[in-house]
């Protein structure tokens, strides 16, 4: 959602923060800005649309300082126009303010403002804040002591930088519940803030994140943290080892595209060192867990949002049959409302690709509140989930840019298997021997995606696309451990190309679905030679008796599928647990040449976010 990035030092500062806003353009935005401390006064640009809007703005009208701060806006309260994109300032001009998060109470504060004068300009509200600054802004406790005032009103989830230009030295960034990350990046001489780690990356690696409830003030020698109730705090710095050109498309047209073929890469790097193939042992770095304690849980409960979720219904599979534990999965927005039953024999699963996700943060909560054991997987390192957590393991698929999940996916998947096995060696719960098996069939999985990445070359799906793409609706069919995967495929047709899309238990299509089949609906059926087989070519025949169009995923080999199905892609054969790692590929490449064909835009799909930071 909403970006910031924040600059202070020696070296012109809006070219740091647009490039940097640049960086975070996949999170999702509507309109951007900047706030420049220029010749002791600020200068604001503010623009609706894509961030190249701001940057045709600031050739016209330059700015030129060491000190500034930029935004980009996914709007919640008012439509995108200039006058709601943020930075937003107080009547003198003086003080500004940029924000992620929700004001809840901001209508309540609203008005008590307007009793005392104040004239609002925007609908957001995050104007709020920065009357409030200015309202408690004296020059003993200066801008920090005004942020943390002003902060003490707000009710909800805010991340926020300011500055002023009576304080042209420093910028005050502040964290209050989960709104998105806060960032600071330490340089040599100068010092950055950013909503997330690739804004910045390319400056340093050195870098501090704010926990909920804390401020800090920045200036080009560093920053100083306290809690918001004054207590100093000695931050942990963080060594970022991710690759900055690892965030950079290369070759590719598009990130997705590029994060898509690096999956065989992606899955080695989510193995490496975790696994001792010869003992055919699990060994998980960040995950405290003692037998005794593991011993204790009596069931485990996944909890994720969106392709996060589809990976953990997926990851049940995994846990039920290798570390014989019964599993709930849950969507995170449905999760605390429902007054879950959890108590410290729980073991809570969460998975997040941005660990920054509100809904899957706030059920971590529920779970910390009721005692159970909470283990994450992320792929962001230094998230919010990551730090919330008793065990971390990191998906290390390096930084996911199309909003569209797909190497974080499978390399979820994977973790969920990693954890599996972990749990089974401490619950004792299958033997070596099993083990050592399941191991083995770890270890083929990168080259099998590689195989099934290079195959083919892309004609088959281009092939697909052009003939399908004027398509205006599908059906995805799995069974068992592919059905998860059958979502997961429609799920990612619809978000980046808006044809509308549904998954389905292959089993449940006569209870229904099976009423919308015709030429005008292909149906994508996952089939590939494993035990629900057969019942997976029943229900192709069924479809073809309609006269549906079928589109199968089938295993290398499998002839018989070719004189039942209108298109076949195969993929390697592979070990039942693993096989949704692979079956995936083909509906993601499938949905990434059919949004190209439809002239989407691929990696910032509309109305979407790649961190979603509000309910
Ligand atoms: O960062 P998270 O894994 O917590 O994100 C969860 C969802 O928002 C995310 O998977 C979303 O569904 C993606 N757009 C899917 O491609």
């Amino acid at each position: 959602m909403c970006g910031i990035v924040g600059y202070v030092g020696p070296r012109a500062a809006t070219p740091i923060v647009v490039n940097g806003l640049q960086r975070l353009e996949y999170r999702g935005y509507d309109s951007a800005g900047i706030a420049v401390v220029q010749n002791g006064s600020i200068e604001v640009r503010r623009e609706v649309g894509k961030l190249s809007n701001l940057v045709n703005l600031l050739a016209e009208q330059p700015t030129n300082g060491h000190l500034a701060v930029g935004h980009t806006r996914w709007a919640t309260h008012g439509k995108p126009s200039q006058q709601n994109a943020h930075p937003h300032r107080d009547a003198s001009g003086e003080i500004v303010v940029v924000q992620n998060g929700i004001v809840e109470n901001f209508r309540e504060l609203r008005e008590s403002l307007q009793a005392e004068g104040f004239e609002f300009q925007s609908e957001t509200d995050t104007e709020v804040i920065v009357f409030l600054i200015a309202l408690h802004y004296a020059p003993e406790g200066g801008l920090a002591e005004a942020v943390r005032k002003a902060l003490g009103y707000l009710k909800g989830p805010s991340a926020i930088v300011a500055l002023t230009s009576r304080e042209p030295d420093k910028l005050v960034a502040a964290r209050l519940g989960n709104a998105g990350g806060v960032a600071i990046g330490l340089g040599d001489g100068e010092s950055f803030i950013a909503s997330d780690i690739p804004a910045i990356l390319e400056h340093t690696r050195r870098m501090i994140f704010l926990e909920d409830r804390q401020l800090a003030v920045v200036t080009r020698d560093g920053a100083i943290v306290q809690t918001l109730d004054g207590q100093a705090v000695r931050p942990e710095v963080h060594e970022i080892s991710w690759d900055p050109i690892s965030a950079a498309k290369g070759e590719y047209r598009h990130f997705m595209q590029k994060e898509i073929f690096e999956q065989a890469r992606s899955l080695t790097d989510t193995i490496r060192g975790r696994v001792d193939f010869a003992a055919g042992e699990v060994y998980l770095e960040d995950m405290p867990l003692t037998a005794e304690r593991a011993r204790s849980f009596d069931r485990a409960v996944i909890v994720a949002c969106g392709t996060s979720a589809y990976s953990g219904l997926v990851g049940k599979f995994m846990l039920e049959k290798i570390a014989r534990i019964p599993v709930e999965v849950d969507y995170g927005s449905e999760f605390r409302y429902r007054d879950p039953i959890i108590d410290e024999r729980t073991l809570i699963v969460t998975i997040t690709q941005s660990g920054e996700t509100v809904d899957t943060l706030a059920a971590m909560e529920e779970g910390r509140a009721k005692g159970a054991y909470l283990c994450s997987i992320v792929n962001v390192i230094g998230s919010q989930a990551a730090r919330m957590s008793d065990g971390v393991i990191y998906m290390h698929c390096g930084p996911e840019i199309g909003v569209a999940s797909t190497k974080a996916f499978t390399s979820s998947l994977v973790d969920q298997y990693l954890l599996a096995l972990f749990l089974a060696q401490l619950r004792d719960s299958i033997g070596p021997l099993a083990r050592q098996k399941l191991v083995d069939d770890l270890a083929r999985l990168p080259e099998l995606a590689g195989r099934l990445l290079d195959a083919d070359a892309n004609t088959v799906y281009e092939d697909l696309a052009e003939r399908f793409h004027r398509y205006r609706n599908f059906l995805y069919l799995g069974r068992g451990i592919n059905y998860p995967v059958a979502l997961e495929g429609a799920l990612k047709l619809k978000e980046i190309s808006y044809i509308h899309a549904e998954g389905y238990p292959a089993g449940e299509m006569k209870h229904g679905p099976i009423a919308l089949i015709d030429r005008d609906m292909p149906v994508v059926t996952l089939a590939p030679q494993d035990e629900v087989y057969d019942k997976m070519v029943s229900q192709v025949e069924q479809v073809k008796a309609r006269s549906g169009i079928v589109i199968a995923i089938a295993t290398e080999g499998d002839e018989f599928i070719r004189s039942r199905a209108d298109h076949v892609i195969t993929i390697p054969a592979a070990p039942p647990l693993l096989t949704p790692v692979l079956s995936v590929m083909p509906l993601q490449r499938l949905a990434y040449e059919m949004a190209v064909r439809r002239g989407a835009d691929v990696d910032q799909p509309r109305n979407l976010a790649k961190s979603v930071t509000v309910e």
